[in-house]
């Protein structure tokens, strides 16, 4: 299984904020944004990632993550010249997915719910077909849009439909098979000029091959595409940081204890953060997880 962040789009939401920085570097809580997303591959057991961005963000992205390896990662980058739409990832990254199947996330899009590590482990082991991820909403039109019969099929995927069916919005995380890069790369571009990865989603759902996982109202999703929406999410990380003393989506940590990395390689990581308390809690859990 290969890994895709697509982490380009010019923000324009967020301008000014926006105009000089990748909106997935910003702030969310204690961290840049790509770490919740970054996060959400490597706790699927992918080692193997392609970060894809705009020719201005991609070197930040590079300084900011390198190749991986103090992650027990391999991180390759590729540009996309201009934002045209989400199913390009598949034809920017043909070479990446090779033969294999694929998780393409989000960089904007952050999960956090009981036991997503087991979701994720179950849905991307033996792929067939397509996985995505639904989850109740008070506004679907403004997301892919997906509706279930009574005996919990998905019937119908809609792009921010006028009218939705139904409440269950199609979260920013997809699992494929290997047929998603012939797919994308036949796709032509929707009304609005994109390659629409709801495009994707509904060649699967014709053929009877798309699932839809409910990730259910006790789990978060959040939005982080205005400044109110970006300060409520750095905010419920910070409430759920302070009172449980730990962190969410702290890549160092995952890396630890996906068994990516040694406890011993990982305080080395603390250390060189040790002026701010993220370091010095990626120190703490590496000694707390070397001693057991
Ligand atoms: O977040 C989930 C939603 O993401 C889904 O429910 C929708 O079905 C899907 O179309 C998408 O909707 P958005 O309205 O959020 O798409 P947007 O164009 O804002 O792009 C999402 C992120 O991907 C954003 O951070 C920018 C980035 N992006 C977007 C495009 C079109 C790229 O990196 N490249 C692109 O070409």
């Amino acid at each position: 299984m290969k890994g895709i962040i697509l982490a380009g789009g010019s923000g324009t939401r967020l301008h000014p904020i926006t105009l000089a920085v990748s909106k997935q570097l910003l702030p969310v809580g204690d961290k840049p944004m790509v770490y919740y997303p970054l996060s959400v591959l490597m706790l699927a057991g992918i080692r193997d990632i392609l970060l894809i961005s705009t020719p201005m963000d991609l070197p930040h992205f590079r300084r900011l993550l390198g190749d991986g390896a103090h992650l027990g990662l391999r991180i390759d980058y590729a540009e996309q010249a201009e934002p045209n739409g989400l199913a390009e990832a598949f034809v920017i990254g043909a070479d990446h997915v090779g033969d294999d199947s694929v998780t393409l996330v989000l960089g904007d899009n952050i999960f956090h719910g009981p036991a997503f590590s087991e979701v994720l482990a179950r849905n991307t082991r033996d792929v067939r077909g397509c996985v995505l991820f639904g989850y109740p909403v008070h506004d679907p039109e403004r997301y892919g849009v997906g509706e279930k019969d009574a005996h919990g099929n998905l019937v119908s995927i809609e792009e921010k439909p006028a009218r939705p069916r139904s409440n269950i919005a199609i979260t920013g995380l997809y699992i494929y098979d290997n047929a998603v890069v012939d797919i994308a790369k036949n796709l032509r571009p929707s009304a609005r000029g994109e390659l629409e990865i709801t495009d994707i989603n509904q060649r699967y759902l014709e053929h009877g091959r798309a699932k839809l996982v409910d990730l259910g109202r006790g789990f978060a999703w959040l939005d982080t595409g205005t400044p109110e929406s970006l300060l409520l999410a750095g905010q419920y990380v910070q409430t759920l940081e302070n009172r449980q003393g730990v962190r969410i989506a702290c890549v160092e940590e995952v890396a630890l204890r996906m068994g990516f990395i040694t406890a011993h390689e990982c305080y080395a990581l603390g250390e060189r953060l040790a002026n701010s308390n993220y370091g010095q809690y990626i120190m703490t859990i590496a000694k707390e997880l070397a001693a057991v």
